[in-house]
C-alpha cells in the first residue's frame, strides 16, 4: 500500500502510514487551495528544465498540456483528492503522472520544501493585492459617507469624555489614515514575498545545471525593471516563515482598526448617542426583545479582530526555536495564513457595506457639538493671546467652568463681569469664542480638523482612492 498510494517515497520504506498517521499528517484538506499556484510554479520550473536541456520540449509540452488540463478539472470541481497523498503537491503530482509519462521528471531539481515556498510566495503577492483592494473598498464607503455629511460637526472624545469639535469627516478621516498604512504594510509583504526561492532545492540547492533565474522571471519575481529576484541563501529560502507572520501581523493590525471603527459606530448608533444609524441589513434583532436592533456586524468586526491576533500568534509561536531548516512542524503555517486572508477580506467587504448604509442623525449631532464646554480649551488660548500664560490661562479657564457649573449655567452664559472677576484678561469679547463655525476656522494648520484642511484631505483622498 505504501508503494501505490506514496510512490514518491516508496522506495524507502517497507510499510505504509498508520490510517492514523495519514489523517493526522495530511495538509491536502487545507492546502489543495493553492494548487492555481502550485501549477503555474510547475509550468515555470519544467519551462527552465527545457531550457537548460534537462528535458526535452516535446516533454514540457506534454507537461504543460497535462498541467493545464489539471488545472481545469480543479476549476470545475472534478478533480478527486486524496488524503493518502498527504499535500497539493503530491495529489497533482501523482495525477499529473498518471496522465503524462513525463511528468515523472517534473520534480528533477525540486524539492517540496522549495516549491512551497514558492507556492507561498505567490499566494502572498496575490492575497495582498486583492485584500489591498478589498481596503480600498471600505475606504471608499467611508469617503461616500463623510462627503455625503461634509458639514457635519460631533464631539471628538479623549478618554471617551466630550473633548473638542471635529468635523465628523476628520474622525473618518482618521480611519480612512489608519486603513491606508494597512494597505501599504500589505504592499511591503508581497514586496518581501517577490524573491523566488525555487532551486533552493530541500535545503541545499542542486548539482543539476538549472537556472534560477529563468524561473523567477516566469514567476514574475521581478523588480521594478524586470529583471528576476531569487532568493540569496538556500537554508533560509525553505526555513524561515516571517512572511507569513508580516502577512498575519498586517492582518491584526489591519483587524486592529476595524474593530476600533466598529466600535465607535456601536456608540454612535447607540440610544445614548444616537449620532448614526446602522442598515437593517447588517444588524440582527432579538429572539427575545422585539425592539431590539442589534449592531451584529459591527460586533463581529470586533470579534473577528482576536480571531486574527490569534492567528499572528500561532505563526509567531509555530517558527520560534526550530532548529534550521525545514521541519514537518511548519505545514501548520498554512491554516492561520488562509484563514486571516478569507477573515480580513470578509471584514473589508462587510465594513464597507455597513457604512455604505449608514443614516447620519444631524439634529442629535448638531446638539452634541453645541455644548460650550467643549470650546474651553479655545478659551485658554483667548487669554494666550492676551499675553497670559498657558499654564494660568488654562487655571483660570478651570475656574471659570467651575462658576458655570456651581450655577448651574452654560460656559458661554456666565456674565463678563463675573469671568473677569476670574481673571482681568478677559475682554468684553470672550463670549465670541463660542461661535463654533469661527473656532473650527482657527484650527487650519496640516492636519487639524477645520474646514479648509477637511477640504483640502477631501481632495487628496479621493485622488488616492479614485
Ligand atoms: N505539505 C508540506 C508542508 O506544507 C510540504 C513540504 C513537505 N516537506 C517535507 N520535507 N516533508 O510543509
Amino acid at each position: 500500500m505504501a508503494k501505490k498510494s506514496q510512490a514518491t517515497w516508496g522506495g524507502r520504506f517497507t510499510a505504509g502510514p498508520a490510517e492514523l498517521m495519514q489523517r493526522f499528517s495530511e495538509s491536502v484538506s487545507f492546502d489543495r487551495r493553492l494548487a492555481p499556484f502550485d501549477i503555474v510554479g510547475s509550468k515555470a520550473h519544467s519551462a527552465m528544465l527545457a531550457h537548460v536541456g534537462l528535458i526535452t520540449a516535446k516533454e514540457r509540452d506534454a507537461i504543460h498540456a497535462g498541467l493545464d488540463a489539471l488545472l481545469a478539472e480543479i476549476e470545475a470541481g472534478k478533480f478527486i483528492w486524496d488524503a493518502r497523498l498527504e499535500d497539493v503537491h503530491m495529489n497533482l503530482e501523482q495525477a499529473l503522472t498518471r496522465r503524462v509519462p513525463a511528468a515523472a521528471k517534473l520534480h528533477t531539481a525540486r524539492s517540496r520544501n522549495d516549491q512551497v515556498a514558492t507556492d507561498m510566495r505567490l499566494f502572498f503577492k496575490y492575497a495582498c493585492a486583492a485584500l489591498g483592494e478589498k481596503i480600498v473598498g471600505a475606504q471608499r464607503a467611508l469617503l461616500a459617507v463623510a462627503d455625503a455629511n461634509r458639514d457635519v460637526l460631533i464631539p471628538g472624545y479623549t478618554h471617551l469624555q466630550r473633548a473638542q469639535p471635529v468635523y465628523f469627516a476628520h474622525h473618518l478621516f482618521a480611519w480612512l489614515e489608519m486603513l491606508e498604512r494597512d494597505r501599504a504594510r500589505l504592499a511591503e509583504a508581497a514586496a518581501h514575498a517577490n524573491w523566488c526561492p525555487l532551486g533552493a532545492g530541500a535545503l541545499a540547492g542542486t548539482t543539476l545545471p538549472i537556472d534560477r533565474e529563468f524561473t523567477a522571471v516566469a514567476l514574475g519575481f521581478t523588480d521594478a525593471k524586470g529583471r528576476p529576484q531569487v532568493t540569496q541563501n538556500s537554508m533560509d529560502a525553505v526555513a524561515d516563515r516571517d512572511l507569513h507572520v508580516e502577512f498575519a501581523a498586517a492582518c491584526a493590525l489591519f483587524g486592529v482598526h476595524i474593530s476600533r471603527i466598529a466600535e465607535d459606530l456601536i456608540l454612535w448608533t447607540s440610544a445614548e448617542f444616537r449620532f448614526a444609524g446602522l442598515p437593517d441589513a447588517f444588524c440582527t434583532g432579538s429572539s427575545l426583545m422585539p425592539q431590539k436592533k442589534n449592531s451584529d456586524s459591527c460586533e463581529l468586526l470586533r470579534g473577528k479582530s482576536a480571531r486574527l491576533q490569534g492567528n499572528l500568534h500561532t505563526l509567531l509561536t509555530l517558527a520560534k526555536g526550530l532548529p534550521m531548516t525545514y521541519n514537518r512542524d511548519l505545514q501548520e503555517d498554512k491554516p492561520p495564513v488562509f484563514d486571516s486572508f478569507d477573515q480580513s477580506v470578509l471584514c473589508a467587504d462587510v465594513l464597507a457595506g455597513t457604512v455604505a448604509g449608514l443614516t447620519v442623525n444631524r439634529a442629535r449631532c448638531a446638539a452634541a457639538v453645541s455644548d460650550p464646554a467643549l470650546l474651553a480649551t479655545d478659551l485658554a488660548d483667548y487669554l494666550v493671546m492676551k499675553g497670559v500664560p498657558f499654564r494660568e490661562a488654562h487655571h483660570a479657564v478651570g475656574a471659570v467652568v467651575r462658576l458655570a457649573e456651581n450655577g448651574a449655567v452654560a460656559l458661554n452664559e456666565l456674565s463678563t463681569a463675573e469671568v473677569q472677576k476670574v481673571h482681568a484678561a478677559f475682554g468684553p469679547d470672550w463670549a465670541e469664542v463660542f461661535d463654533l463655525k469661527r473656532a473650527l476656522a482657527r484650527r487650519a494648520g496640516t492636519g487639524m480638523p477645520g474646514p479648509a484642511q477637511v477640504a483640502r484631505q477631501f481632495i487628496r483622498w479621493k485622488k488616492l482612492l479614485k
